[in-house]
């Protein structure tokens, strides 16, 4: 039976200026693990650009079957999975990664989520690898737009423990895991793209 991929509209409209963004920390890295990769659109358009990257997919089990049929349609020779990493679930995915990227996942995670990504960020990668992660923060506890402001309800609705991030508070809890933020992009639509790098 055919079967349909699910699609991100906004993965178009963003993955453009991630990319640009990419292409300023990627092209001496190896091995990029991405986390809550969704669709998969994103790996799909951005992985062709680094030749140098193995780039392995992840996300819970029920996004294998749609990123599954994204490759099945744009089969990319780089790229590697659909791993399983739910952050409840799973331990760090095997293998020896110097990046990891995400894009909108701190917001859909609880904070205890993020807690636990950011520790097994620490213990699993080696240093000088970079973490670089894409979506909406906050700054000093103040929204940076009302389109924010109007998206962090649309989030508590769906999932009181989901919200859009603290940058301070990513910033530092990430800091005690070994990262120094290295860079803060801004990026269309009240967007961040956050470049941390394992220090220590
Ligand atoms: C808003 S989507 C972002 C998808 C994609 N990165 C994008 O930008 O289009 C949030 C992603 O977080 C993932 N996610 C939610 N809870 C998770 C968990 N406990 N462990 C790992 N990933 C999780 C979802 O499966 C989903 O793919």
């Amino acid at each position: 039976m055919f079967e349909q991929k699910p699609y991100a509209p906004s993965c178009d409209k963003n993955t453009d200026p991630i990319l640009e963004v990419l292409k300023l920390y990627l092209p001496e890295q190896k091995s990029l693990l991405e986390f809550g990769a969704g669709t998969g659109q994103h790996a799909i358009a951005m992985a062709p650009h680094f030749p140098n990257i193995v780039w392995t997919i992840s996300d819970r089990e029920e996004n294998h079957k749609g990123i599954q049929l994204w490759l099945q349609d744009f089969p990319r020779v780089n790229l590697r999975g659909p791993l399983s990493f739910d952050i409840d679930r799973d331990t760090f995915p095997e293998g020896h990664f110097d990046t990891v990227f995400t894009a909108n996942t701190l917001h859909i995670l609880s904070w205890e989520q993020n807690l636990k990504l950011y520790s097994l960020l620490g213990e699993s990668l080696p240093n000088e690898s970079l973490f670089l992660v894409y979506g909406a923060f906050n700054y000093n506890g103040n929204f940076t737009s009302e389109s924010n402001q109007r998206f962090e309800q649309w989030l508590k609705n769906r999932d009181p423990k989901s919200g859009i991030r603290d940058f301070e508070s990513v910033s530092s809890e990430l800091f005690k895991v070994g990262f120094d933020l290295i860079r803060d992009h801004e990026m269309p639509a009240n967007n961040r793209l956050l470049v941390f790098k394992k220090c220590r």
